[in-house]
């Protein structure tokens, strides 16, 4: 048992406080990880606000890193002393994992998200001797110390800058995982990025590093749109100010988007960006709206071909994916920089105020 401080939310709506907690022994497939940085996610704002079910009070962060100080009697991936990044937790047995698909993992929901607890109903934090929610993704990394799971931890190169990285576990991830695995596009095609926060931003670096003809930043707030310019998109449009689809029209002749990403989560521009598709079109739906929201779509026009593909994580492989980002970054084409701003775990609701205000593109914790 080891007593650390983390970032507790009590109930839907409250605000990040800090705790002492207790963190439970290691169980034989579990590391003990002394959190260097974690990022926070609007997942993490999500849950917090009440829109995605997890028990509260509770712990969230799902975009840890830091250093093992201690393994399980079962973990072979790392050993202490070794440096890592935090990612989502699956099985390992399933269909979908042996398949390479981790994320779309038989127990995925509630090893990731609901439950707040390990998969045999044990708890891996307590507070004042009560159990509070936490597993959150296999971490919940906004603590100075996270019991998670051997499969939500991945090793990286010692030099690797965790402060910068800690993003590659979730946001990062899920942007080049749905242009890159998802997607797929060909040499040539034209794709539209919904949204550019994190998630969207990392989808238009993962679009500008592959032949597209096209590729086009949708958002409402300037400097977003400004750096995405930055980051590769050839083509920014601004839905306060410009007809949408009138735009997305002439940069595509009139043929219609060969992809979209949807990072929004407001239904009426998941509409759009299907309505925008041309014939064999598809957009990956990647935006998390509170659960029970519901878009309609006019029938016929999906008739050419279209389709729309939910997107948990960017359907990857993190073992394999994260060092690929890792090392884009050291060759130069990953600029997080561009995008992180450093918090104290203390700060927590700042950088959540500064993320809501668009100010603040992709906030991480500093420890
Ligand atoms: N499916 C997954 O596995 C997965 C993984 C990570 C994040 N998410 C979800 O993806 C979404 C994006 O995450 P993020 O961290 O990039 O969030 P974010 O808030 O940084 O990005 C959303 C962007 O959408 C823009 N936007 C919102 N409303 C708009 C409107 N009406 N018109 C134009 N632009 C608008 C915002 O300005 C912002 O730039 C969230 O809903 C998050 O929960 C899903
Ligand atoms: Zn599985
Ligand atoms: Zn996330």
């Amino acid at each position: 048992m080891l007593t650390t401080r983390a970032a507790v939310v009590e109930a839907p709506g409250a605000p990040f406080t800090v705790h002492e907690v207790t963190l439970d022994d290691l169980r034989p497939g579990e590391v003990l990880v002394r959190m260097v940085a974690a990022g926070l996610c609007h997942t993490d704002l999500g849950v917090q606000l009440g829109g995605i079910p997890f028990p509260l009070p509770g712990i969230l962060g799902h975009e840890g890193a830091g250093v093992v100080t201690k393994v399980g009697s079962a973990v072979t991936r790392v050993a202490p002393g070794d440096r890592v990044l935090l990612t989502f937790t699956s099985c390992g047995r399933c269909a979908n994992c042996r398949g390479g698909h981790p994320a779309y993992c038989a127990t995925w929901v509630p090893s990731n998200l609901i439950t707040g607890q390990r998969d045999d109903g044990s708890h891996t934090v307590h507070r004042d001797g009560r159990p509070i929610g936490a597993h959150f993704f296999g971490q919940s990394s906004f603590a100075q110390h996270a019991v998670a799971d051997e499969r939500s931890v991945v090793k990286v190169d010692p030099q690797a800058p965790l402060e910068l990285l800690a993003p590659l576990g979730c946001s990062v991830q899920t942007g080049f995982g749905a242009v890159w695995n998802v997607l797929a596009p060909r040499p040539g095609s034209t794709l539209a990025v919904f949204g550019a926060g994190a998630v969207g931003l990392s989808a238009v670096m993962a679009a500008h590093l592959l032949p597209l003809a096209a590729i086009v930043a949708v958002d409402r707030v300037p400097h977003r749109l400004d750096l995405a310019l930055e980051l590769g998109a050839t083509h920014a449009i601004d839905t306060e100010t410009d007809d949408l689809a009138k735009a997305l029209a002439g940069i595509t002749g009139g043929r219609g988007l060969d992809h979209a990403v949807e990072t929004t989560a407001v239904p009426g521009l998941l509409r759009a960006a299907v309505d925008a598709l041309g014939a064999r079109g598809s957009c990956a739906v990647i935006g998390a709206p509170p659960a029970g929201t519901e878009v309609s779509f006019e029938v016929q026009s999906l008739l050419t071909g279209k389709r729309i593909l939910g997107v948990t994580l960017g359907d990857g492989e993190p073992e394999t994916l994260i060092p690929q980002l890792v090392n884009l970054h050291r060759e130069g084409r990953l600029p997080l920089d561009r995008m992180v701003r450093h918090y104290r775990l203390d700060e927590l609701d700042a950088a959540a105020a500064a993320m809501h205000r668009g100010e603040v593109i992709k906030p991480v914790l500093r420890f």
